[in-house]
């Protein structure tokens, strides 16, 4: 695959993580404004988001890392920093998987809350660094460095 077909593949999954985000934030404010819901639905509505992001992170981890790698001079480190987020992002992940099978209801909707904030700012910091059309071009003679 190449640079450009990764990087729209990529932001297409997250437009679908960010909407399945949303999903969840939406059903779990119902609870907490009271209205009665399905609980077994919502944890698994938890669960299958927790999984398609985790999918996600392997899908990065296999193939845009490698190739961050092999850019430039800034791409090890550049590889580094999103191993790190997808570390965090995974161990914050497995939390709330293990909270929304056995936890409270109120206590998955403050993990969510506070989760959906930093998972938003990781997508969005990820497009603007390592996802720039800038940085994952097809053409690997006219990267220019000020960009990165
Ligand atoms: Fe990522
Ligand atoms: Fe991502």
């Amino acid at each position: 695959m190449n640079p450009s077909q990764l990087r729209r593949n990529i932001l297409s999954e997250h437009v679908l993580l960010r909407g399945k985000l949303s999903e969840v934030e939406a059903a779990l404010r119902k609870v907490a404004q009271g209205e009665h819901a399905d609980d077994a639905q919502l944890r698994g509505q938890v669960q299958q988001f927790v999984k398609s992001f985790l999918d996600h992170i392997e899908m990065e981890n296999a193939s845009l890392v490698p190739m961050l790698q092999g850019i430039d001079a800034w791409g090890q480190i550049r590889a580094e920093q999103v191993a790190r987020d997808h570390d965090w992002q995974r161990a914050a992940l497995t939390r709330l998987a293990d909270e929304a099978k056995l936890g409270s209801t109120a206590e998955i909707v403050r993990m969510v809350e506070t989760l959906a904030k930093q998972i938003r700012e990781d997508i969005e910091h990820e497009e603007e660094t390592v996802l720039s059309p800038n940085l994952l071009r097809d053409d690997p003679i006219a990267i220019d460095q000020a960009d990165g």
